[in-house]
């Protein structure tokens, strides 16, 4: 198969500096708005980079659940492997790629797990059946078969009848705290253009860089 041919211009749009906005969040939040707009297929789902203490990195998506001056929230299993690394080394990367924009935003920072109140209003905002998935599965752990999962499903929701699922104590919310948002909006012959936002104690330090 020949790949090297696919390629093509970016034009979408640009990043002037007299656009930008000293908050980085206000940015984001406008880009995201336009997102949501653009007919993207799942526009909050973003890479998450963690690593373990050895330094070997690993990625996978997950969805973006909330932002706000707080930082950018997503809810997992923390006993997986992203859960783990992220107990051991709480520094994290996530990054979006709206390609229908040719947009993409890198973010990195610290992490926390959100509080107990949060990961329970987000638990059970979600449906009862993905509820009763996120409480039987050992995610990360190698399991026999995927009837052992559909089993497990089934005598779970036998069990609770008509009562709630509690969230588990091992799945929740963490929170990255930004301390780096990069902007990126693709351009004409490659020649793109790169905001960098450095936090700078309370205040924001804002950069351009080369492609
Ligand atoms: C579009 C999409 C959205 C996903 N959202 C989440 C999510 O919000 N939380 C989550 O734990 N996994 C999510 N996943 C699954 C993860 O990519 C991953 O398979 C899982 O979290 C296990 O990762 P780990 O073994 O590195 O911890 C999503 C996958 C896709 C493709």
């Amino acid at each position: 198969m020949n790949i090297d041919a696919l390629r093509r211009e970016y034009q979408k749009g640009e990043l002037k500096d007299d656009h930008l906005d000293p908050d980085p969040m206000h940015l984001f939040e406008k880009w995201f708005e336009q997102a949501l707009h653009a007919d993207i297929f799942d526009p909050n789902a973003m890479t998450l980079a963690t690593a373990d203490l050895s330094g070997r990195p690993s990625a996978r998506i997950v969805l973006l659940k909330k932002f706000d001056e707080k930082g950018f929230y997503f809810f997992t299993n923390y006993t997986s492997r992203k859960g783990s690394e992220l107990d051991k080394n709480p520094l994290a990367a996530l990054l979006i790629f709206w390609k229908e924009l040719e947009r993409q935003v890198r973010i990195e920072g610290a992490v926390k797990r959100t509080t107990r109140n949060e990961s329970d209003q987000y638990f059970h905002s979600r449906s009862l059946e993905s509820r009763i998935s996120a409480a039987i599965s050992p995610q990360s752990k190698v399991v026999e078969s995927r009837r052992f999962l559909e089993d497990r499903w089934v005598e779970y929701l036998k069990e609770i009848k008509d009562k709630d699922v509690k969230r588990p104590d091992f799945w929740g919310g963490f929170r990255l705290i930004p301390d780096s948002i990069e902007f990126w909006q693709g351009r004409p012959n490659r020649l793109h253009d790169r905001i960098l936002y450095k936090r700078t104690g309370k205040a924001w330090e804002i950069v351009r860089l080369a492609p």
